[in-house]
């Protein structure tokens, strides 16, 4: 899949879902926001995730069900590489609310407030989704892009 190029300086605003608090894990939150990745969504996407833990304040936003405590979602960025966002993920069972609009929305907002001018989402699987949010472009020639190393 290809990589998208997001500009930073036009973004639409962000309505808020629901019952879904959007915000930032705590370091020590880590094991279960870890946990959660590993085990909806793939081991590499906890990988990558865990790299945004080495950053204060992380490079992560959770959503959380705000009556049970429990993430719904995830979206990161600078943990692929800089200046890349994702991944995102949300649960099946949450999918179609806006949760993963506010998602992103918000990550490209706090990759703006770090200074970037413009978010690169890597190796994009639904480009549609990402195009039905946020000004994404493709980037032609870009597959398979940083992820064409040999190693298998
Ligand atoms: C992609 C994903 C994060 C979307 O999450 P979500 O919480 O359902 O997203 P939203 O409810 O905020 O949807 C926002 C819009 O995108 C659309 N959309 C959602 N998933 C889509 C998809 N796979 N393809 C195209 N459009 C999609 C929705 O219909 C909605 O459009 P609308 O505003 O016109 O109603 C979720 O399906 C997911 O976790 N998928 C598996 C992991 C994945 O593929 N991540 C991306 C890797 S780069």
């Amino acid at each position: 899949m290809p990589d998208l190029l997001v500009p930073l300086f036009n973004l639409p605003e962000i309505e808020n879902v629901k019952g879904i608090w959007i915000g930032r894990p705590l370091a020590h939150q880590s094991p279960r926001i870890l946990s959660f990745i590993r085990e909806n969504f793939s081991e590499g996407w906890e990988a990558e995730v865990r790299v945004g833990f080495s950053s204060i304040p992380p490079t992560i936003l959770v959503a959380v069900e705000q009556e049970s405590g429990k993430p719904s979602g995830f979206c990161c960025w600078d943990c692929t590489a800089k200046g890349f966002l994702g991944p995102i993920g949300t649960l099946e069972s949450v999918r179609g609310r806006g949760i993963g609009r506010v998602l992103v929305l918000s990550c490209l907002r706090s990759m703006r407030e770090a200074g970037y001018g413009y978010a690169i989402i890597g190796d994009a699987g639904p480009v549609d989704f990402f195009k039905s949010i946020c000004d994404a472009r493709v980037i032609e020639g870009s597959t398979p892009g940083i992820y064409g190393n040999p190693l298998s």
